[in-house]
């Protein structure tokens, strides 16, 4: 589903060069769920950047759902950023002045998906059936996230990227999202999602470490996957 071969990313700014990505390597299958992990600056954000084609790497290979992009046209990114990819984000990023089902159909309406998913069923499989006419400011930060995550979910795309969808929000309602979203990755759907929290990433089959922009290691959390209802809060 994802395929990054020796992939860097230089940013110049003026005569300094940084290398946000340094030479990585990743593979995500089809149904895996996968947390990267990382201190502040390690990379995290341009990686996924670079998997959902907002931004170009500098040197490597990058494939997503099937289509090599490092060449791609920038009318087939377009079409990949709507139908393949859906980002979900520390801040939710909702429109303040639409309902939760508003938000959700206006996804289902970018990725050109009107009448193959009801909005309303993908609201309710997060949790928020009962939320449908709310406007954001009259959800919870977890609930908001879960409209997020349902617009995402709702555009049918195979690949789910999520930036610090937990930053916003305590520990324990973090966790739960969390939780929600490793459940999204099943059959073609594969979910990446960033945090720079150890604690939280215990609960995924499969953690990323990243450090000065390289992968540091790959593998099932120290210690084992653990149960949330076990994490230290
Ligand atoms: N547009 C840019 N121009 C120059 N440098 C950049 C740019 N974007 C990111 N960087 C640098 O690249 C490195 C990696 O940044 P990135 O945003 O990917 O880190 P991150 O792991 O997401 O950090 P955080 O946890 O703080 O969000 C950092 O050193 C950052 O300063
Ligand atoms: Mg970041």
């Amino acid at each position: 589903m994802i395929d990054l071969v020796g992939v860097s990313k230089i940013y110049q700014i003026g005569l300094v060069e940084v290398r946000a990505l340094d030479d990585v390597q990743l593979h995500v299958d089809d149904g895996e769920f996968v947390v990267v992990l990382g201190p502040s600056g390690s990379g995290k954000t341009t990686l996924l950047n670079i998997i959902g084609a907002l931004d170009t790497p500098t040197a490597g290979s990058v494939s997503v759902g099937g289509q090599d992009i490092t060449g791609a046209s920038r009318s087939d990114l377009f079409a990949l950023r709507r139908q393949t990819v859906s980002f979900i984000f520390q801040s939710f990023n909702l429109f303040p002045g639409l309902t939760a089902l508003e938000n959700v159909e206006f996804g289902i309406d970018v990725a050109g998906k009107r009448g193959l998913t009801a909005p309303e069923a993908v609201l309710d499989s997060v949790g928020l059936g009962d939320r449908i006419s709310h406007f954001p400011h009259e959800l919870s930060g977890g609930e908001q996230q879960r409209v997020a995550i349902a617009r995402a979910l709702a555009t049918g795309n195979p690949v789910l990227l999520a930036d610090e969808p937990t930053g916003e929000l305590d520990f324990r309602t973090g966790a739960q999202i969390l939780e929600l979203l490793i459940e999204q990755a099943t059959g073609d759907r594969a979910v990446l999602v960033v945090t720079h929290n150890r604690e939280i990433s215990r609960i995924a089959d499969r953690v990323v470490e990243m450090s000065s922009g390289r992968v540091v290691s790959d593998g099932p959390p120290e210690g084992g996957k653990t149960p949330l209802s076990e994490l230290r809060w």
